[in-house]
Parts: structure tokens; sequence; C-alpha cells
């Protein structure tokens, strides 16, 4: 499985790169607008900075909603670095569009995803990620975990390409589910993937074990 950080902070990007578990990036207008990051021409010399960063893919979200919009804003974001991926909403336009970048060699991430109907259309456009909100459905009282598994269960029953990757995830339990559940990445912020590391028992016997090196060597 991949781990994608979802934020546009470079501080909170370098430090999962150091960590050495980071395959790329997502934003959306949301998080750029929380760095302060307005006007197209930031975010795309935002986007540059990030792609100087990091190696893997870097999801870069379209504003636009109708097709021809869609589709000049894309080519516009693939433009930056080579790893860029245009993110399209699931919305009509935007499936034309995933297939429009799908023929011409650019890759997507179709997001707000909150069905597996929506999932067949966007991996039948030929979406190279494809981003089931997990902690969005959560919130609406239904089971994101379990949208990822239908997901992974339909895309391994009819071998769709399409990855499924988990987003909208608040917490380090959702990245182990979603890894349990068939998901290709998880998408997440810095504190979950630093989540992961916790457990109460680590530390205890990591004390001890200094404490009785630190004994052995006192002798
Ligand atoms: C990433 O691709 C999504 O835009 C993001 O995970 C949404 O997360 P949120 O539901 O916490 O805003």
């Amino acid at each position: 499985m991949k781990f994608f950080i979802d934020t546009a902070n470079l501080d909170d990007i370098k430090e999962a790169k150091d960590l050495g578990i980071l395959d790329g990036v997502t934003t959306n207008p949301s998080l750029m607008a929380k760095e302060g990051i307005t006007g197209t021409a930031k975010i795309n010399k935002h986007y540059a900075k990030i792609c100087e960063i990091v190696e893997g893919d870097v999801s870069a979200e379209v504003i636009s909603t109708d097709y021809k919009g869609i589709v000049a804003e894309g080519k516009k974001l693939a433009k930056i670095a080579p790893n860029i991926v245009v993110k399209v909403p699931m919305i009509r336009d935007g499936v034309k569009a995933i297939r429009y970048f799908t023929d011409n060699g650019i890759k997507t991430n179709c997001t707000l995803v909150f069905s597996a109907g929506q999932a067949i259309l966007a991996a039948k456009a030929g979406a190279t990620y494809l981003s089931p909100f997990i902690g969005r459905v959560d919130d609406t009282n239904w089971d994101g975990i379990q949208l990822i598994e239908t997901i992974a269960d339909i895309f391994e029953i009819q071998q769709f390409e399409t990855e499924i990757l988990a987003a909208s995830i608040r917490n380090s339990k959702a990245i182990v589910e979603s890894a349990l559940a068939g998901a290709d990445i998880v998408t997440c912020p810095l504190k979950s993937i630093l989540g992961l590391l916790n457990h109460p028992l680590t530390d205890i016997g990591l004390a001890k074990f200094l404490a009785d090196y630190e004994k052995g060597n006192k002798k």
C-alpha cells in the first residue's frame, strides 16, 4: 500500500518525506486556502514547489465544472511538472474529462467519490486514482470503510486498473482499516501517519531496555 500525504503544507510534506514513507501528495482547494495560498498563479507556483520536494504523484484539483474548462485547466496543471495528477470531481463533465485525459496520457484522480456506482463510472473512464472520502461518509452515519471494501471487491472481480485511494482519513485507525479493506493508497494528514508510531508498550519496553543497559554499564 502506498502512502500519500493530504496537505498543502510544505513542512509537513518534507517531514513525511524525511520519514522515508512518502509516495505522493494530495491537495484540494480547501487545503490550499488553509495554507493561505490563493489565486491561480500562487496556487500553481505552490504545486511546482510541492513537485520539487516529492518524486511521486501530486494531485492538483481543477476548479472548473464544465468539460471544456476542466480539460483546459487540467492541461495547464499537467504542464507544471511530470508528476502532476489532475484531480477531477465526480460529476458528468468530470467523467467526460477523465476519459479525455486518459486518452491523452494525463493521469487523473477522480475525487468526491461516495458510492460504488460512482467508482465504476470513474474506473470505466480510465481514472488513474479514485478517491472515496471515507471520513465524510462516516460523518453521514454510513460506513466509509465498507465503501472501500465494496469498491475493492468490484475492482477485483472486474479487473479494473484504477487504484483505490482512501481519502478523508482523520485518524490512524482508518489507515489500518483502509489497508485491510483493500485500498491501494491512503492519503492522510501527517498527524494520522505519525499516530501509527504510537504504542504505550513500545515506550515502556524501550524505557526498560535503556534503564537495564545503564544498570549493566554501571557495574
Ligand atoms: C483528498 O484527496 C481529499 O480532498 C481529502 O482527503 C478530504 O478530506 P476531508 O474530508 O478531511 O476534508
